[in-house]
């Protein structure tokens, strides 16, 4: 289904000290989403931030704030975010084994926010088959979680067609997201191979004029898009 590509810029890359502006900029520059990064130095190699920063960036935000959870018990926790406001919940498939994936996308959905479940960039695109038809959105990781900044990994383009595959397969049309090293260069890449929602950490919190940074990345990944579907 077509829709246009929607922008999500990481808040790991904005300034802390300056968070409301930061915010407020992305919105007017009409990105789709806030993605708030959640590490807990277990499932991945940083601290970042949680519940309470969420309460109030949730309050604020005029545009939905996607929760991307990088720990190691999200059926403990997503009651938590889900309370403190995220609009959608992406959990790990690498954290939750055997029934315990269908279970915590469950647990989403029941608390009323959008469900995703996201892949680090060596788990099989198979290990969403069981759950791919209750999902709103899958989250291609294209970079080890952890860090911002760090370079797109080559080949995760391959991976989003083959979520496009398994979804038809399934009859269900999900969100494809993309998350790491996405910026001018490789947003094109992804958007034509199906992705739907780019975040961008760097590319657009680290650029001189975040505004403009984020609308060329969106209309690159958009033309990148358009040309191929028309193929
Ligand atoms: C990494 C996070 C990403 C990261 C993206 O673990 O999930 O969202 O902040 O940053 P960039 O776009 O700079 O790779
Ligand atoms: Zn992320």
């Amino acid at each position: 289904m077509f829709q246009p590509v929607k922008i999500a810029p990481s808040i790991l890359s904005a300034n802390f000290m300056d968070f409301r502006a930061d915010i407020e900029r992305i919105e007017r520059a009409g990105a789709g989403f806030v993605h708030f990064d959640v590490i807990d130095g277990h499932f991945a190699p940083n601290l970042t931030v949680g519940v309470p920063v969420l309460k109030q960036l949730a309050r604020a935000a005029s545009i939905p704030v996607d929760v991307h959870l990088m720990i190691t018990n999200p059926l403990e926790q997503i009651p938590w975010f889900a309370d403190a406001g995220a609009d959608s919940i992406t959990v790990h498939a690498e954290a939750l084994y055997g029934d315990d994936l269908a279970r915590a996308v469950e647990m989403i959905k029941g608390a009323g926010a959008k469900a995703a479940v996201a892949l680090k960039p060596r788990t099989p695109v198979a290990t969403l088959r069981d759950v791919i038809a209750d999902l709103d959105m899958v989250l291609v990781m294209s970079v080890e979680p952890g860090f911002s900044g760090q370079s797109y990994i080559a080949g995760s383009d391959a991976k989003v067609a083959e979520v496009v595959s398994l979804a038809r397969e399934a009859g269900a049309s999900p969100l494809i997201e993309v998350d790491g090293g996405i910026g001018l260069a490789t947003a094109p890449l992804v958007a034509a191979a199906g992705a739907d929602v780019l975040v961008c950490g760097n590319a657009v919190f680290g650029a001189d004029d975040p505004a403009a940074a984020l609308a060329s990345i969106q209309q690159a990944a958009e033309a990148a898009r358009t040309g191929a579907l028309a193929r």
